[in-house]
C-alpha cells in the first residue's frame, strides 16, 4: 500500500529530465525573492532551536517550483522527505500508514492538497497540531478508537489553488508561501543555468526570447529550452541563437506572447463562438475540447495574469488586449 500512496515523482523521460535539473539548495533557486529570504530566517531558527520547521503551505500556479521548494526545504533542514498527494490519500488508515512511518523532524509532503478527502482532513488537524492521530480500528460493535503518537514533524502542502482549502486546513500552517509568476530577468537566469546542466551554447539574446515566451514559469522555460535543443541539435550546429530560438518557438507555435495553440483555441473559442463572453469555462471547454479544470489551472491564471481574460460572476470574459492580439475590433456592447 505505501508504495501507493508514497512516491517519488518521475515516470516519462521527461519528468525524469527535470527532475535533474531541479534546484536542490535555497541559493541555486532563482527568484521569489521574497519567500527565499524569509525561508531562509525561518529555517535557521528551527534549525537553532533544534525543532522541526512549522508546517509550511505552499501554493501558486503550476509549475512554479512548489514541489522544488519543498524539497529544497527538506534538504536544508537536513531530513528526509516523504511524498505523497491528496488524491492518493483516500481513507484516514492510508494517511495513519504514511505518517506512523515519519522519523523525528521529516517532512512529509502532500501534492495537491486541495484534493484531499474531508474524512482525512480531520485526522491531519490533531497530527498537525498535537502530533497524534485517532483512528478507528475494527468495524461496528467492536470499533474502538486508538490514538497514536507521532514524531514531530513539518507537514509541507502544495497547492495550485489554495481557494479551495477548507480555512481550518490553512489556518493549520504556520508558514503560507505564494509563489508569483518569475520575470524576464529571473527565467532567462534559468535558461542560463539549465543550458550550463545541459552543456549548451546559448546566445544572450535567444535566453532572454526564451524568457519571454514561457508564461512566466520555469517549467515551460525549461520545456521549451529542450525543444529549442532538438532543433539546434538537428538542424543547427547545436548551439542557440536568436535565430534558431525564433525559428523553433514558431515551430513549436508558441507566440511571442508565449500563448500556444490551446490559449489560441480558447481565446479565439471565446471571442468568436461566446462573442467574447460572459461564458461558463465548462461551455468553453466542451467547444474547444478541453478539461475545464485544466484550462482553470493551467491556462486561465495566466490569461488573467498578463489581463486577457476577466473572471466575472457570470463567467469568462474576453478583454480588448485579447481582441488586439488577435486583430479583431473590440466590441464594448458583448455582455
Ligand atoms: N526557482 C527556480 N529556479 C530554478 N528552477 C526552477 C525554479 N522553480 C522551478 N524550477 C524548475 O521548474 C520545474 C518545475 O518546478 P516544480 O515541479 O517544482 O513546479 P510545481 O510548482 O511543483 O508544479 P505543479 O503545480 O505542476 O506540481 C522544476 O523541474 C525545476 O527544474
Ligand atoms: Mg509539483
Amino acid at each position: 500500500m505505501e508504495d501507493r500512496i508514497v512516491s517519488q515523482e518521475a515516470e516519462s523521460g521527461e519528468d525524469l529530465v527535470e527532475q535533474s535539473i531541479r534546484p536542490d539548495r535555497l541559493r541555486e533557486y532563482i527568484g521569489q525573492r521574497k519567500v527565499k529570504e524569509n525561508l531562509e530566517v525561518f529555517i535557521e531558527a528551527a534549525k537553532l532551536r533544534e525543532e522541526p520547521l512549522d508546517h509550511t503551505l505552499l501554493y501558486g500556479p503550476p509549475g512554479l517550483g512548489k514541489t522544488t521548494l519543498a524539497m529544497i526545504i527538506a534538504r536544508e533542514m537536513d531530513v528526509n522527505i516523504r511524498t505523497t498527494s491528496g488524491p492518493a490519500i483516500e481513507r484516514p488508515g492510508d494517511l495513519a500508514a504514511v505518517m506512523t512511518a515519519l522519523e523525528p523532524g521529516d517532512v512529509l509532503f502532500i501534492d495537491e492538497i486541495h484534493r484531499l478527502p474531508r474524512a482525512v482532513e480531520e485526522v491531519l488537524y490533531p497530527a498537525m497540531e498535537d502530533f497524534c492521530i485517532d483512528i478507528v480500528i475494527g468495524k461496528d460493535s467492536s470499533a474502538r478508537s486508538v490514538r497514536l503518537d507521532l514524531p514531530p514533524f513539518t507537514l509541507i502542502g502544495a497547492t495550485t489553488r489554495a481557494g479551495l482549502l477548507s480555512a481550518p486546513l490553512r489556518d493549520r500552517f504556520g508558514v503560507h508561501a505564494r509563489l508569483e509568476y518569475y520575470v524576464e530577468e529571473d527565467l532567462a537566469e534559468i535558461v542560463r543555468r539549465s543550458g550550463d546542466l545541459f552543456q549548451l551554447n546559448i546566445d544572450k539574446g535567444a535566453a532572454y526570447e526564451l524568457a519571454r515566451r514561457s508564461r512566466g514559469t520555469p517549467r515551460v522555460v525549461n520545456r521549451l529550452l529542450r525543444r529549442v535543443r532538438d532543433f539546434a541539435q538537428v538542424q543547427g550546429d547545436g548551439s542557440i541563437t536568436m535565430e534558431l530560438a525564433n525559428h523553433a518557438l514558431e515551430r513549436l507555435q508558441v507566440d511571442k506572447l508565449g500563448l500556444d495553440h490551446i490559449d489560441h483555441k480558447y481565446l479565439l473559442g471565446l471571442i468568436e463562438t461566446f462573442r467574447g463572453g460572459p461564458a461558463g469555462v465548462e461551455a468553453i471547454a466542451a467547444k474547444i475540447g478541453e478539461e475545464a479544470h485544466t484550462l482553470e489551472d493551467v491556462y486561465e491564471p495566466y490569461l488573467m495574469q498578463i489581463g486577457f481574460l476577466q473572471r466575472t460572476p457570470r463567467g469568462r470574459k474576453a478583454a480588448p488586449l485579447a481582441y488586439e492580439h488577435f486583430g479583431y475590433p473590440y466590441q464594448e456592447d458583448n455582455t
